[in-house]
């Protein structure tokens, strides 16, 4: 059985990742500093898959601690989710972003070469794609940053391209995630962020359970069909198995390849309003308010190059991803 280290395995896409793999029959091993997670996700984690995980406090910067990781376990590859990623928070704070994330990156990949440990996931975002070139964004797409967050995906990108140029023996799989949404049918694992959400679903989730007044839908005069900005919406299970089927390929081939993890489906602020409403059979409040700085009209996926090398598609629908999204709310509220 092969070993992997999960970067952030208790996070929202780490533990939905481990779920996979440990069906899929991987020993995981997961380092986490609970800045965006808690500690009891490794129980969920292990109550779902009725299999273990070990799990190891601190933070990806810590070399000593890492070093351990690596001495005590036989570490076979890395998925590196492991970061800060909020949009508005990397513009006030773009120092604390820079140092976490690429930093982390640069001890992590220190260590796995120590080690002679070179195959790595590394968890990237639709964001590198900046205001999109072109609909749907295929990899080839022009990059560029349009805020600190997304700088940090493309230079650790880059880091990771000249890594391979330096030494061809690397496996490197880049997956660009657009928007993850949704939970595990178990309700057991999900999105839970601290505080008043960023993000859409999040935050219509709270506005259904009346924990948030209503949804401010930030603009409705986009060049988009009913106005509202649209967004490539992928289950966030199938985005881990977007993730085996990755750690599959940096088994097979050394290499480095970039690939769009999306459905490629266009949806709007409106339909997940609607969708959420008719799935969940409750009503959303909402009032249309001004555009957020920094979004951009549309933004989804060209899903081919994931299908033909990857052998990998999205399955599940906007309504799974609603439903679940929802039932995983109700979950936490009874405090399971
Ligand atoms: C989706 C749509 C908003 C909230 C961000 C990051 C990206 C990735 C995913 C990390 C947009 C609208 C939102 C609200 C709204 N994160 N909206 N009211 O901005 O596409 O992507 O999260 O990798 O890097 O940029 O996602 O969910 O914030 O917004 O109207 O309260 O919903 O304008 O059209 P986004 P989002």
């Amino acid at each position: 059985m092969k070993t992997i280290l999960v970067t952030g395995g208790t996070g929202f896409i780490g533990s939905h990742t481990c779920v996979e793999l440990l069906n899929d029959n991987y020993n995981i091993v997961i380092i986490d500093d609970f800045s965006n997670s808690k500690p009891e996700v490794a129980e969920k984690i292990m109550k779902i898959t009725n299999k273990k995980v070990k799990l190891y406090e601190g933070n990806v910067c810590d070399t000593e601690l890492l070093t351990k990781i690596f001495k005590e376990n036989q570490i076979d590859a890395v998925i590196h989710f492991a970061g800060y990623k909020a949009v508005g928070e990397s513009v006030a704070k773009p120092l604390m972003y820079y140092r976490n994330n690429i930093d982390s990156t640069l001890t992590l990949l220190e260590v796995m070469s120590d080690n002679n440990c070179k195959k790595i996931v590394f968890s990237s975002s639709a964001t590198v794609y900046g205001n999109p070139e072109r609909l749907p964004l295929d990899e080839s797409c022009h990059l560029s940053a349009t805020n600190p967050y997304g700088a940090t995906k493309l230079y650790i990108e880059g880091i990771l391209k000249d890594l391979y140029i330096s030494d061809n023996e690397w496996s490197i799989a880049v997956l660009r995630y657009f928007n993850p949404v949704g939970a595990h049918e178990s309700g057991l694992i999900g999105e839970n962020p601290n505080g008043i959400p960023n993000n859409l679903v999040p935050y219509i989730v709270k506005v259904a359970n009346k924990e948030l007044p209503e949804l401010n839908i930030f603009g409705n005069d986009y060049n988009t069909p009913d106005g509202t900005g649209v967004r490539d919406y992928i289950h966030v299970v199938d985005l881990a198995r977007g993730h085996v089927k990755s750690v599959e390929k940096i088994f097979e081939e050394s290499g480095i390849d970039y690939y769009n993890l999306g459905t490629g489906k266009g949806y709007s602020v409106l339909d997940l309003v609607k969708t959420f409403e008719s799935v969940n059979n409750i009503k959303i409040p909402y009032k249309i308010v001004a555009r957020r700085k920094g979004d951009v009209a549309a933004c989804f996926a060209s899903t081919n190059h994931a299908k033909e090398k990857l052998n990998w598609e999205a399955t599940l629908t906007l309504e799974d991803m609603l439903r679940s999204a929802y039932l995983y709310s109700k979950v936490i509220k009874k405090g399971y």
